[in-house]
């Protein structure tokens, strides 16, 4: 077995901090918002990984399509030593790259959800013995640190998880990366593309539900974490496309007029009926805007690769 090491960056604390922020910021505000990254415990990572086995859900399957077929070509291009993978949840779709990358020296899985990290790194250091596992629980948008590992680096952002920023997210977020990283080093980014609005909304709200239940989770860690008494059951989960922005939004719909009481911030919040609080965003992308704002961040794009379909797309830059 090879070595596993499991590091909280952000103080127990902190991450309640942050989540009694947001919430209230997010919940006070007009439109009420939440941000996507509090979907995330053990419960709502589960959820995920049975969204990913969806047959609305493509983009997993089509972004381990490009995996599968360029992996050789990303290896030879990084030399990486060190694979940094940030938003890494189950880290499944990374056994492709780990396996063709021949130098690689340590892996650092970077993720908000703690058991994620914990199922997925202990499972890696088992499989792939001599390669040392760095677990960082941390925020990857709030001043991320690495640890010293060999240069080059890799750093993976797969799944189309960039999408899930604001657009001035995404902007600082890929300027802090690109300060993370030296010359020589590499940024591996996942882009899902702007495709028809049909495919777009089943893909995030499935026949089976379980897009809707991912999303009401939300209510239940605020339940929990904040001693709040929402009642998932009372709003409805709604994946619509905003033609204008190219992102999907996913809201919860207050279903009949009522107030709710989140104990650990001493704040009720008033839901008239209908009322709806966006949840998410998930930002479809075309090839010409991902350059601009790699470029913009300081990365210079060197590849470009789609899936047979063009469903989504992976692209390698330098600094
Ligand atoms: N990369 C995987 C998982 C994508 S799901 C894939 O492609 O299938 C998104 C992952 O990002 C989740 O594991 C979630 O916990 C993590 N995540 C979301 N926001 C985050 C943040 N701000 N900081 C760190 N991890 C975050
Ligand atoms: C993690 N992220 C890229 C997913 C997405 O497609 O935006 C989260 C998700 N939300 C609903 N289904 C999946």
């Amino acid at each position: 077995m090879s070595p596993f090491q499991l590091t909280r960056i952000l103080p127990e604390d902190a991450t309640g901090a942050a989540l009694r922020a947001d919430v209230r910021t997010g919940l006070t505000g007009t439109p009420k918002t939440l941000p996507p990254k509090w979907f995330y415990d053990a419960h709502g990572s589960a959820l995920f990984e049975k969204i990913t086995e969806l047959h609305e859900y493509y983009p997993t399957r089509a972004e381990r399509e490009i995996l599968h077929a360029r992996a050789d070509r990303i290896a030879a291009a990084s030399g990486a030593r060190t694979l940094v993978e940030l938003g890494s949840g189950s880290s499944e779709k990374t056994g492709r790259l780990l396996d063709a990358l021949p130098g690689l020296d340590s892996y650092v899985p970077v993720d908000v959800s703690a058991s994620a990290l914990e199922d997925a790194g202990r499972a890696l250091a088992v499989e792939r013995p001599g390669l040392t596992v760095h677990a960082l629980i941390a925020d990857f948008t709030r001043g991320l640190t690495l640890p010293p590992t060999p240069g080059p680096r890799l750093v993976a952002f797969l799944g189309g998880t960039v999408g899930n920023l604001l657009p001035t997210e995404r902007a600082s977020f890929l300027r802090s990366v690109r300060h993370l990283l030296e010359p020589g080093d590499m940024l591996l980014l996942g882009t899902d593309l702007v495709k028809a609005e049909s495919e777009l909304v089943a893909a995030y709200d499935d026949a089976a539900g379980v897009t809707a239940e991912f999303n009401k989770n939300v209510l239940a860690v605020i339940n929990r974490e904040l001693r709040a008494d929402f009642d998932p059951q009372g709003f409805t989960h709604i994946a619509r496309w905003n033609p204008d922005r190219e992102w999907i939004e996913m809201r919860l719909r207050a279903q009949r007029a009522h107030t709710v009481h989140i104990q650990e911030l001493g704040l009720d919040v008033e839901f008239a009926a209908g009322e709806e609080v966006r949840t998410e965003v998930s930002a479809k992308f075309r090839e010409e805007r991902v350059r601009v704002e790699l470029s913009a961040a300081g990365f210079r794009p060197a590849h470009w690769w789609t899936d047979e379909r063009g469903r989504f797309a992976l692209s390698l830059s330098g600094v």
